[in-house]
């Protein structure tokens, strides 16, 4: 994909790797629609990057305002060319102090969101297919949670495997109608996520900056060829 003048939506756009995401999609000329609930961090992205990035207020677990916020890029620009399924958290722990509102939540945003999202952006990219011979890419952040279940983590290892059947099955339903669907598993990245899950960070994480350079690469390449999953991690994590 030429990303100049793509639209791209970015879920989770307030803080890590949504926003770094962000700014490297306008420094490639896309016009960014940033959603996530900390409207204070998207004006500070709005101001910094300018008339390429707007900033939508929106939790991913809400259906009315997922609803809301496409409707509004939609009717705004027409097209919806690259989905980042990025918003997530986790909350990590023993299984048995894990409580039904840490288990709820982390459902919500890690599983439903992307549901959400995905399933508002699906008919604009299908008719661009129709209509262009090309849908749109979709880009799921998983983690590597999704491949190795591990102790405290248990309830995060579930959204992210869910993530990964989902991405899967979306990917093979989908090409059809030439839609990319990529799964990214990324190790430790240096963000706020460690402050939410409660446990400190590794010693040597990657960086955002590093893994939105892969996200540039694998929305660049051509279109009948397509990055279904990558695994990334730090090579030295204890330093
Ligand atoms: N950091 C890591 O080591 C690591 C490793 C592997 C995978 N990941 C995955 O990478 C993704 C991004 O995480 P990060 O590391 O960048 O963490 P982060 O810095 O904590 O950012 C998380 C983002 O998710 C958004 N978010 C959380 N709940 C939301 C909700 N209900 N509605 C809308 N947005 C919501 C937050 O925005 P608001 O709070 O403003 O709504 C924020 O922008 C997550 O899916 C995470 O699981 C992270």
């Amino acid at each position: 994909m030429d990303l100049p003048n793509k639209v791209v939506v970015v879920t989770g756009a307030s803080a890590g790797l949504g926003a770094q995401f962000s700014k490297d999609l306008v420094a490639e000329g896309c016009h960014v629609f940033g959603l996530a609930r900390r409207v204070e961090r998207l004006d500070a992205l709005e101001s910094e990057l300018g008339d390429a990035f707007t900033g939508i207020s929106c939790d991913i677990t809400s259906e009315e305002q997922v609803t809301a916020a496409f409707t509004r890029i939609v009717e705004s620009v027409g097209r919806i060319d690259v989905l980042v399924n990025n918003a997530g958290l986790g909350k990590f722990g023993p299984a048995d102090e894990v409580s039904t509102e840490e288990w709820d939540l982390q459902m919500n945003v890690n599983l439903k969101g992307v549901f959400l999202a995905t399933r508002a952006t699906l008919p604009t990219m299908k008719r661009q297919n129709a209509e262009a011979g090309f849908g749109g890419h979709i880009i799921n952040i998983a983690s590597v949670a999704a491949l190795l279940g591990n102790p405290n983590i248990s309830t995060y290892n579930v959204t992210k495997f869910g993530l990964k059947g989902y991405s899967e099955a979306l990917f093979k339903e989908v090409r059809q109608d030439g839609i990319k669907v990529s799964c990214f598993y990324p190790g430790s990245i240096q963000t706020e996520f460690f402050d939410e899950a409660g446990i400190p960070i590794s010693a040597n994480p990657m960086t955002p900056e590093q893994i939105s350079s892969s996200l540039i690469h694998v929305l660049k390449t051509p279109d009948n060829y397509l990055i279904s999953e990558i695994v990334m991690r730090p090579l030295r994590p204890k330093g």
